[in-house]
């Protein structure tokens, strides 16, 4: 049985004040739901002020990316060692728009896994394919790709290892993957898991679903077998929209 885990990606939005009010209400709002695992991945800046917020609660921090080394003269790098000194004990890797505007690669994306690994944080790999590519019939190549980057470095722990299936044309537009397309994709990867890594780590991995995830889509999408949790971006930053979606992604009796 994989908890389900439920991830708002904050990106580039609230300053330290606002970062501090919207967990607070989160906490709130999220004390008694046990069944579903919930983070949140505020910009560097607020980590440490939200970190201070969440030491009384099962709510957990995450970054939005790392870097690979440790230490050094890479000006503007944050290394997994240190988001663990302020309290993350997860990140993202290899979110699109990192993909996209920032140059990171599969390369990239797999020195980063294994530093983030090594450092002891859990990682959110994220994989998924753009427009053109799902319309050239290349979603399948592109998803095990972007797993085979996240994989470089061996068989990751795997309590501490989740994809995030993440169409780039979902991202942002309010145009969601259906359900059936979610699930197909989703298959795909528990399988690629299954061939890289075998049957135990493939029924435990954890497979979430990001773009346009909103309180009035999550259920349908939640309730897909191999759908494990959510990685939801804009509709994050309303604490409301937010709770709905981690209340949809709860189990039910089948
Ligand atoms: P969105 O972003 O929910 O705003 O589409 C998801 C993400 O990029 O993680």
């Amino acid at each position: 049985m994989r908890t389900p885990f439920v991830v708002g990606n904050w990106k580039l939005h609230k300053n330290v004040a606002e970062a501090q009010a919207l967990v607070t209400e989160l906490k709130n709002q999220l004390g008694a739901i046990r069944d579903v695992a919930v983070g949140v991945a505020p910009p560097f800046t607020a980590l440490w002020p939200v970190a201070r917020r969440l030491e009384d609660s099962h709510l957990v921090l995450a970054a939005q990316d790392c870097f690979w080394e440790e230490k050094g003269a890479w000006t503007g790098e944050v290394a997994p060692t240190m988001l663990a000194d302020v309290g993350c004990t997860w990140t993202l890797v290899g979110h699109s728009e990192r993909r996209t505007h920032f140059g990171e690669t599969d390369a990239t994306v797999g020195k980063k896994v294994a530093a983030a690994l090594k450092a002891g944080l859990g990682v959110i790999a994220c994989v998924g394919e753009t427009e053109a590519q799902r319309d050239a019939n290349q979603t399948f190549a592109v998803v095990d790709a972007h797993l085979d980057g996240a994989l470089a470095g061996g068989a990751p722990p795997l309590d501490r290892f989740v994809i995030a299936y993440e169409p780039v044309w979902a991202i942002g537009t309010g145009r969601t993957a259906t359900p059936a397309q979610a699930q197909e994709v989703h298959a795909h990867i528990r399988g690629r898991l299954r061939e890289r890594l075998g049957d135990a780590a493939a029924a435990a991995i954890r497979i979430q679903y990001g773009g346009s995830v909103k309180a009035a889509n999550a259920e349908t999408l939640m309730r897909q077998p191999d759908i494990d949790g959510a990685l939801v971006g804009g509709a994050s930053l309303d604490a409301a929209e937010f709770v709905a979606i981690v209340k949809a992604a709860r189990p039910r009796p089948a």
